[in-house]
């Protein structure tokens, strides 16, 4: 049994014994057929990404698992699964009703914002450049990424930061890119001397600095900010959610979240 398990027995306890939201009883309806009605959310998110969604073992933990479960606690809605996917699947799962909200460290786009919606932010983030601490290699600007092999995840900003800062500035070839399924898989690659630079959000710069031998050599400012994502239309939840998250930033609640995870 793992621990998100144990946390949906107390919260199933909890509304069992009349302690939080009783509306939450009045509906039990699934939420897979897009029904306005239903009480029961799916969350997707894409671990790889610390210290907001990471895999320990079998077990899912992070940030943003633990900020989406407190904000969902304030509403009368109830979280029943989280769903894995990889980061650029994330969108088209939410589209096709596969998850009903996304918690993923997703950046508030006007691109994404045609396709889905979005709550209001909860963290904010610029990119940062990740080299090997062993490498000697010390950019200090893109240009300085000049003829350099680089990677990011698919489907992110830090993808879009290596296209537009990168490649279309004919610094990179789009050879020299490596687009991977998560960003552990592309420090790994970083510590193994097989490419010379990662570009991420800065935050989770920060988490691989503190235990792989890696260093960040400069940071590009993006000015970003996380949102969850739901369905276009979707504003109901939308509202909820925004509520939500106010309700958790008023009473503390998003303070300790971030203690635990940003040390
Ligand atoms: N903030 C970036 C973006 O929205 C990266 C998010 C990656 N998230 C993840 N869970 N892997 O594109």
């Amino acid at each position: 049994m793992t621990d998100k398990t144990t946390q949906f027995d107390r919260r199933n306890f909890l509304k069992a014994t009349g302690l939080v939201g009783s509306l939450a009883l009045t509906s039990t309806a699934g939420c897979l057929g897009g029904d306005e009605e239903a009480m029961t959310l799916v969350a997707g998110t894409a671990p790889g990404f610390p210290p907001f969604e990471m895999k320990e073992g079998e077990t899912l933990k992070g940030f943003d698992i633990d900020l989406l479960e407190a904000v969902v606690e304030e509403t009368e809605y109830e979280l029943s699964e989280w769903s894995e996917f990889e980061f650029g699947s994330l969108s088209p799962a939410l589209q096709n009703e596969k998850i009903d909200v996304i918690a993923a460290a997703m950046t508030i786009r006007a691109d994404r914002d045609e396709n889905i919606d979005f709550t209001d932010p909860y963290y904010d983030a610029n990119q940062a450049i990740l080299v090997a601490s062993e490498s000697g290699f010390t950019p200090a600007t893109m240009s300085d990424l000049d003829g350099a092999n680089v990677g990011a995840q698919k489907g992110t900003t830090g993808e879009s930061t290596v296209e537009t800062q990168l490649i279309e500035e004919n610094l990179v070839a789009e050879g020299d890119y490596s687009s991977y399924g998560n960003y552990v898989l592309a420090v790994e690659d970083l510590v193994n001397g097989n490419i010379d630079a990662v570009v991420l959000d800065t935050p989770v710069a920060d988490s691989f600095v503190a235990d792989r031998e890696v260093q960040v050599a400069f940071t590009y400012e993006t000015g970003e900010q996380y949102g969850f994502a739901i369905r276009e239309g979707a504003s109901e939840l939308q509202s909820t959610l925004n509520d939500g998250l106010a309700t958790v930033k008023e009473n503390g609640t998003y303070d300790d979240i971030v203690a635990q995870w940003f040390k």
